[in-house]
């Protein structure tokens, strides 16, 4: 063969090699959560989702702890009525049982309750109705499910585990689930500061991260669905459709090239590229500046706070500093002058959030508006939205679902067990602390019996025992204290 080798064409071969395994690897690189626990409940073998996920069954695991007999139900094998694997078996707890989910790196993971609901000779699992707390938060009381549904919380767990309980909402009925993910969230994805947002300022919101919360709604603005296969943390975001106020002034605009990603801006866990490459966007008509906001509408529950995360990036200006714009919230001014060019460290296509907490307003419903700025430019876009998630915050009680604390709920079905439990653990308290009373007493008459330069044992009861052989000081009532 005796190939020469030509001195010019290996380098520039090197470097197109080396750039390409970088340009692969940083595409290859999933984040892989430290704690990963899916878990096919009441399946008797492992569960393997379109998305590459398997779960595994619960039966043989040792998180379960459930009274005996473990009961597990099948859906009937014909018309299977939804696709996922997931949806053909179920667990179900006619008494209050937990999962214990051991945990690996502390701090805040994501948790999600699948039920999918189905009729059984013996149970009909759309009939359940029972409560659910997890890390010692309330997630959903009596709660019922007609039909599918996907839960999804951020809880922090500390405790080098994760206690998950079931609780039937009265003795006669039952709880069920069909799966339940337990994924370390990555350290990024929850900041512990947020802009609060009031009716007439902005101040700072701390300790986010220390707050349970449910997600509401996670929108992939002016762009398609995106299912758990194609996104980062196996999530789902959905269309805008149904909740963008339709306007004139809007256009959606998709992008093709490159997310510039950044160290410590938005990282690709927090929103994926199908996210940050669609948008909505402000456009005036033939070089007229609009002059008009474009506006979502989220119904949700009112006494609670709100997590709203806006994702950005500026996919559509053609130059740096060209784009600037309000965002308002509930109709508050939440963020003025908002120069993405700027935020996103002077790149185009660069990925950029804002986390604002917002109090449900009265209506019931939670507006987010982008709109123009005083320094937008009338012939180019003032205004962009590529993606919107609206958390729900656990409320004084600790709960995602109404005025109820996790002692009570855990109360609700067995009253007197609990009352017992309750009762010695003030039987052992009050123990405890006179214990300590004597103690504290005995340890000062002796500090002040070595002080005396003189002294004579008192005359001692004999049954009065142990306790006052070894202290001949003690008056004689304090021994039967
Ligand atoms: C749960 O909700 C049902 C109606 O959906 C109601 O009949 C029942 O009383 C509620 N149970 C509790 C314990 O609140
Ligand atoms: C994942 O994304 C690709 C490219 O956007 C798309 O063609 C594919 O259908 C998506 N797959 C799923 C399962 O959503
Ligand atoms: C956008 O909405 C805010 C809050 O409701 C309002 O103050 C502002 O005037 C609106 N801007 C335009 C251009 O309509
Ligand atoms: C959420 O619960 C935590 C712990 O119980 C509490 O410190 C925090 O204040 C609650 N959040 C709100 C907004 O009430």
């Amino acid at each position: 063969m005796g190939n020469p080798r030509n001195p010019r064409i290996p380098f520039v071969n090197l470097l197109a090699i080396l750039q390409f395994s970088l340009v692969s690897t940083l595409a290859a690189a999933r984040f892989a959560p430290p704690d990963n626990h899916l878990i096919a409940c009441g399946s008797p073998s492992a569960a393997a989702l379109d998305d590459r996920r398997v779960f595994l069954p619960d039966s043989s695991s040792a998180l379960l702890r459930s009274p005996h007999p473990r009961i597990s139900v099948s859906a009937a094998p014909n018309p299977s009525p939804f696709p996922s694997p997931l949806s053909r078996t179920a667990r179900i707890f006619t008494r209050p049982s937990s999962y214990v989910f051991p945990i690996k790196n502390k701090g805040t993971h994501l948790l999600r309750l699948h039920f999918y609901p189905f009729p059984t000779p013996d149970f009909n699992l759309s009939s359940a109705h029972f409560h659910v707390s997890a890390a010692g938060f309330v997630l959903l009381t009596n709660f019922t499910a007609p039909a599918p549904s996907l839960k999804e919380y951020l809880v922090r767990a500390d405790a080098g585990k994760l206690v998950v309980t079931f609780v039937p909402a009265c003795p006669s009925t039952f709880a069920f689930i069909n799966a339940i993910e337990v994924i370390s969230a990555p350290d990024d994805l929850v900041a512990d500061v947020a802009r609060l947002v009031s009716p007439d300022h902005v101040e700072n919101f701390n300790g986010l991260s220390k707050q349970a919360m449910e997600t509401l709604y996670r929108i992939n603005v002016g762009g398609p669905k995106v299912t758990p296969f194609n996104d980062t943390l196996w999530r789902t975001w959905t269309p805008d459709t149904g909740f963008f106020e339709s306007s004139t002034a809007s256009a959606t605009v998709s992008f093709s090239g490159r997310i510039m990603y950044r160290k410590y801006g938005a990282s690709r866990e927090v929103a994926p590229n199908s996210v940050y490459s669609t948008a909505r966007v402000i456009k005036g008509a033939d070089g007229l500046m609009s002059d008009s906001n474009i506006t979502w509408v989220f119904p949700v529950s009112s006494g609670y706070r709100y997590l709203v995360r806006m994702h950005f990036c500026d996919i559509a200006s053609l130059a740096l500093n060209e784009l600037y714009f309000n965002v308002y919230i509930n109709g508050y001014a939440a963020y003025e002058d908002l120069d993405l060019s700027d935020a996103a460290g002077q790149l185009l296509a660069s990925p950029y959030y804002v986390d604002f907490v917002v109090d449900a307003s009265s209506s019931g419903l939670l507006n987010v508006s982008v709109g123009p700025s005083k320094l937008s430019d009338p012939l180019k876009i003032s205004g962009l939205l590529n993606g919107l998630e609206i958390m729900k915050i656990n409320n004084t009680m600790g709960s995602l679902d109404g005025e109820f604390s996790v002692i009570s709920i855990l109360e609700s079905p067995r009253r007197k067990t609990f009352g017992a439990f309750v009762r010695s653990l003030l039987c052992g308290f009050a123990f405890m602390s006179l214990s300590a009373i004597v103690f504290m007493l005995v340890m000062r008459l002796r500090t002040e019996s070595r002080n005396h330069v003189a002294w004579s044992p008192l005359p001692m009861d004999a049954s009065e025992g142990k306790l006052a052989t070894g202290n001949s000081m003690l008056p004689s009532k304090l021994v039967y204290f």
